[in-house]
């Protein structure tokens, strides 16, 4: 008897552990498919927290940084939240890479939104930057941190306003030959493609300036083609997202076009990347965006889906749960 009454006390918390709690928290298992606009469950089973995020690739491992948006967070702070990935469908949350309290002049209610991150080879840094604000969005800077590691912590060096013009939402793009960019939304000219500095610290050069009102730039290179894809300003609310193509960085860029029905107001997200996987037998391109819930922003989602892109024309398909191999570039859909 007495064995059995041990053996019920040494059970008691696995039985409370196994009981489902109420958190949005799923069991941690393998991610064999992406469901547009659905939970996504990182290695810890908590839903991915990298919003307005941006990807890139460094050796074989893709890295996704983005708004920790969280429920639990210290108010105090504003974080920026590193997941790691071998198939960019299972995703090990790596830390918050940057918690920052507000810079100098900035009110305590601030803004830090749309974290990218930029691998310098010359001076062996990772260079984030990400758009700065007051809560008013009147400041419109970008606000620049480095650390040696992809995955440490950040530091934190400078905010500015690129090429002395507004800059809210912004973008990263690295072309096929390693150049890096940044897309920024001025509001009173447009759309920026822009150079980074040798250095990745500043922004300088721009590249192009789409007289456009667009944000959630995200650009990519494929088969001598250039194509951005932008929002319409209407803030948390999706809209119909457009894009346009161009020969070169420098335009000139033809008239912007809707991505998917416009009705459906780009199935209710908003762009934030385009990402290119090239394997070895197929090139696909990821359009990334994100499904906002402005009154419960740790619970907004992803919308991620292959691209249809053929002679210059590119179109968003309805969503559905889809796979991809990042040796042979090849998607499957369940
Ligand atoms: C959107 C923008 C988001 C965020 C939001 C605030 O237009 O893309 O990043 O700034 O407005 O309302």
């Amino acid at each position: 008897m007495k064995t059995v009454y041990y053996l019920l006390i040494l059970l008691l918390p696995v039985a409370i552990n196994a009981q489902p709690d109420n958190s949005g928290k799923k069991k941690p298992g393998k991610v064999k498919w992406i469901y547009p606009g659905e939970v996504w469950p990182d290695n810890q089973g908590n839903h991915v927290q990298a919003h307005g995020g941006g990807i890139v690739r460094w050796k074989d491992t893709y890295y996704w940084y983005g708004e920790q948006r969280a429920k639990d967070l210290d108010p105090k702070y504003k974080y920026v939240s590193c997941y790691s990935s071998k198939d960019l469908m299972n995703w090990t949350f790596r830390g918050n890479v940057l918690k920052m309290t507000p810079p100098d002049s900035i009110p305590a209610n601030w803004v830090l939104e749309r974290p990218k991150v930029f691998y310098n080879q010359k001076t062996k840094q990772y260079v984030m930057y990400f758009h700065l604000d007051a809560n008013n969005y009147k400041v419109a800077q970008v606000g620049v941190a480095v650390c040696d590691k992809p995955d440490g912590e950040f530091r934190f060096v400078k905010r500015f306003r690129p090429l002395g013009e507004e800059s809210r939402d912004i973008g990263q793009f690295i072309d096929d030959d390693g150049t890096a960019y940044l897309v920024f939304e001025d509001r009173p000219h447009g759309f920026h493609i822009a150079r980074l500095s040798e250095d990745y610290m500043t922004v300088e050069k721009d590249m192009t300036l789409v007289k456009a009102a667009m944000e959630g730039g995200a650009i990519v290179h494929l088969e001598g083609l250039y194509y951005s894809i932008g929002s319409g300003l209407t803030g948390w609310n999706p809209n119909p997202n457009k894009y346009a193509t161009a020969p070169t960085l420098g335009g000139p860029w033809n008239a912007f076009k809707d991505i998917a029905p416009p009705e459906t107001r780009t199935y209710g997200s908003q762009s934030t990347m385009l990402l290119k996987v090239a394997g070895t037998k197929d090139t696909t391109v990821i359009f990334m965006g994100d499904i906002w819930k402005p009154r419960t922003q740790w619970d907004s989602r992803y919308l991620w889906m292959p691209l249809e892109i053929k002679d210059g024309k590119l179109w968003l398909p309805e969503p559905r749960p889809w796979k991809i191999n990042i040796k042979t570039g090849k998607v499957t859909y369940k």
